[in-house]
């Protein structure tokens, strides 16, 4: 983990209109990366309080070591409540809005900070989960508006999704990207569909997950457990194609068909892995071709890094500890 130390210059300063905890520390990097931030909200003093709680996790971040010495400084200079929404919005670089998840809030602000904002300045949405293209509906000049899709807490997660629409300028996505790079971020493009790739299967595994624990499978910390210890272990290191093939993609249709049979159509196995399986390509275990195509070499390295990579991975995790115990709650109402 870094700290961002430089800006990309041509967004020196920058304006994020919702300061909750995703819009706090998505200022919190972009400060860091020494942006100028103006920190708006349905009042200033909601906005001010927001910007002291920033200022506070930092001071916890930089005595934890996390950040260089002299960071809270830093960023007490860059980041304002601001006083005036228009100011704000016409002197920014880059917009993002962070509000809450409510297609009209999020419509009635992007059309506000649209009308106000220089034609310029690059407007991005937070929003988990909603498409772009309907949002870009309010947004003056679309070209310059996109989906930047971070994660919490921001400061310490280092993925964000990037969304374009038909509409978006490509050298406007190119320009968030690099500006995201320079502040240690990994942007990764993904197209216009809801809750685009992360919260379309982090929704997925959370509701099946629910439905374990509302039929008495397995408790709560049970699941957690599971989880976090054995395939959420590797999802730390490795995506699920990656992993797929190494498992054996017969493995995995195998599984399907259980899975199928005893909860229906849900669990049928893919046409595309299917037809993988007839072809037998299945991975590593058949020399190469599942969803990659893995030479020889690729395969070699691989379960090398696979090794090293598990090991640190068991050794990182040792070295902080297990994480708090919790009470599970009965949830029967
Ligand atoms: N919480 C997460 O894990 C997470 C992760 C990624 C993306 N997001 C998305 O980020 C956005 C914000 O989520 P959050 O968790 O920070 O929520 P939050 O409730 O902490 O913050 C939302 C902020 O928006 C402000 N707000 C609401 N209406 C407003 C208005 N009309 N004008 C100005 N400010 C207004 C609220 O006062 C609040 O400060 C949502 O779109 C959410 O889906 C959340």
């Amino acid at each position: 983990m870094t700290a961002p130390t430089q800006s990309n210059p041509s967004i020196a300063r920058a304006a994020v209109v919702g300061s909750g905890y995703m819009g706090g520390g998505i200022a919190q990097v972009m400060a860091m990366a020494g942006v100028r931030v103006d920190l708006l909200d349905q009042s200033v003093d909601v906005a001010e309080k927001s910007r002291l709680r920033i200022l506070d996790e930092v001071t916890l971040q930089e005595d934890a070591g996390y950040w260089p010495a002299g960071t809270r400084s830093k960023l007490e200079s860059l980041i304002s409540a601001a006083p005036s929404f228009e100011e704000a919005v016409h002197s920014a670089d880059y917009i993002t809005e962070a509000v809450s998840e409510d297609p009209a809030i999020k419509l009635d602000i992007l059309r506000r900070v649209s009308e106000a904002a220089r034609p310029d300045t690059i407007i991005a949405s937070n929003t988990s989960a909603l498409p772009i293209g309907l949002l870009a509906e309010s947004v003056v000049h679309p070209e310059r508006f996109l989906g930047v899709h971070w994660m919490n807490p921001a400061p310490l997660i280092p993925g964000v999704e990037i969304i374009s629409t038909p509409q978006t300028d490509p050298l406007v996505a190119q320009k968030v990207i690099d500006f995201l790079l320079s502040c240690g971020k990994t942007p990764t493009r993904v197209s216009d569909s809801p809750g685009f790739v992360a919260n379309r299967l982090q929704f997925a595994l959370y509701k099946e997950c629910m439905t374990m624990l509302e039929t008495g499978v397995a408790s709560a910390s049970e699941i957690d457990a599971v989880v976090s210890s054995t395939f959420g272990f590797r999802l730390a290191l490795f995506g699920p194609f990656t992993i797929g093939d190494m498992a054996g993609l017969d493995v995995c249709d195998a599984i399907y068909t259980t899975l199928e049979a005893a909860y229906g159509e849900r669990f049928t196995s893919p046409l595309a892995l299917r037809k993988l399986v007839d072809a037998h390509e299945l991975g590593l275990k058949s020399g190469g071709a599942g969803v990659y195509d893995l030479t020889a070499q690729d395969i070699a390295a691989l379960v090398k890094y696979r090794e090293a990579a598990y090991f640190a991975l068991s050794k990182a995790k040792g070295e902080l500890g297990a994480p708090p115990t919790l009470t599970p709650r009965n949830l029967d109402r």
